[in-house]
């Protein structure tokens, strides 16, 4: 069974702790989309690792490959850098990488003009819109096209590593035999087409981004949105629950949100479930998974979005919306029954069902919820 794993929200949510508990069970990881833009936290052996363009395998099971498919546009310095470095750890991990040759290229140029254009937006400065500028006006370059034209030393460093540089369809008949999760990057509301636009960023962050990799010849049959308890944002752009003063710098702090790729303090807010609901229609979510439940663990009753005045059917409905909360009992981690009110309550609002909670950053402490 092949899984795909989105941020549902901003992003954030912790996908990449996710993925990573989850990855032993698959033969592929595989990133659809974005490109070095994405911090994914990951917690080995208590150790802290960042990946910014590889997926959040769990690198210590050698039997997983990861895939980086045509929908992303790769930093090729970046992505040496991170293998080389994952090579430190893991002696003999660039063997299971695999990257698509339709995947775009991040240059130099991309990241300047993101510098100078983007600030606005609250960019990454990771050069991907200024990429994707180029791939979808016909002139971007290709990974394929540098291989066949003997254009880049860099790619000539990532084969003698022993990455492999391939396409989906050259792979078509061990992707069938396989169980592949696809790792998102981002979260729905920064999609480029269903995202709050355009306080987005410019790749596919929905479930349609695994077809549009390339993948349309395997079934997907759960796509787990990823949540927080709370909600988080990165960059400009509509939040309607947004917290100011001592309440949003209490919740930071609680919850160490400052951003895992620019270290920018993160904005916060109460969990929104009428944005929360739209993702999950939009993106093409199944399935939830709550996380972050430790970092309001204690508090007597927690604040939460139940509707908005006027329910979003269009992401500009989030420029004017008009959040109505509800408090909802608070719980701790000595009683996990105390939290069945405020899951039942992201069901109901939603109507997606919560399979995992998480109650922080070890793996013991993802727990399938009933
Ligand atoms: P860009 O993708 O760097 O162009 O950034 C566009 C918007 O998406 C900005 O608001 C960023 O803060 C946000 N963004 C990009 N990547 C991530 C991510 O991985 N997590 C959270 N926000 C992100
Ligand atoms: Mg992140």
């Amino acid at each position: 069974m092949n899984i795909a794993i989105l941020g549902a929200v901003w992003g954030d949510e912790g996908k990449g702790a996710i993925t990573h508990h989850m990855s032993k069970d698959y033969d592929w990881v595989v990133r659809f989309g974005g490109g070095a833009n994405a911090g994914h936290t990951i917690y080995r052996d208590g150790v802290k690792y960042v990946h910014n363009l590889l997926p959040s395998v769990d690198f210590r099971h050698k039997h997983i490959k990861s895939y980086l498919g045509a929908g992303m546009v790769i930093d090729l310095e970046k992505l040496r850098d991170e293998i080389a470095e994952a090579e430190k750890h893991f002696p003999g991990v660039a063997k299971t990488i695999y990257i698509d040759k339709d995947a775009n290229i991040v240059l130099q140029k991309h990241k300047d003009e993101d510098k100078a254009t983007n600030a606005h937006i609250g960019s990454t400065n990771r050069g991907i819109g200024p990429a994707y500028k180029d791939k979808v006006g016909r002139s971007g370059f290709r990974i394929g096209e540098l291989i066949k034209n003997h254009h880049d030393s860099i790619i000539y460093e990532l084969m003698t590593m022993g990455v492999h540089f391939t396409y989906v369809m050259e792979m078509e008949a061990e992707f069938r035999a396989s169980k592949i999760l696809f790792e998102g990057a981002q979260g729905v509301l920064l999609d480029i087409n269903h995202g709050i636009y355009p306080y987005v960023s410019s790749s596919d962050c929905c479930a349609s981004g695994i077809i549009s990799s390339g993948f349309g010849f395997v079934n997907v049959s759960k796509v787990y949105g990823v949540a927080k308890a709370y909600t988080t944002k990165v960059g400009e752009g509509p939040f309607p629950t947004e917290y100011e003063g001592k309440e949003a710098e209490d919740l930071r702090e609680r919850g160490h949100e400052y951003g895992a790729t620019t270290g920018r303090p993160r904005r916060v807010g109460a969990l929104d479930l009428p944005a929360l609901k739209y993702a999950c229609k939009k993106g093409g979510i199944t399935d939830l998974i709550v996380t972050k439940f430790d970092i309001l663990d204690g508090l007597k009753e927690v604040k939460v979005c139940t509707s908005y005045k006027k329910s979003p059917v269009s992401s500009s409905d989030f420029f004017t919306a008009e959040p109505i909360y509800s408090n909802i009992q608070g719980w701790s981690a000595k009683n996990k029954n105390e939290l069945e009110e405020f899951i039942n309550i992201i069901a109901s609002q939603t109507g997606v069902d919560i399979r995992y909670i998480s109650w922080g950053t070890d793996p013991k402490d993802i727990i399938k919820w009933h």
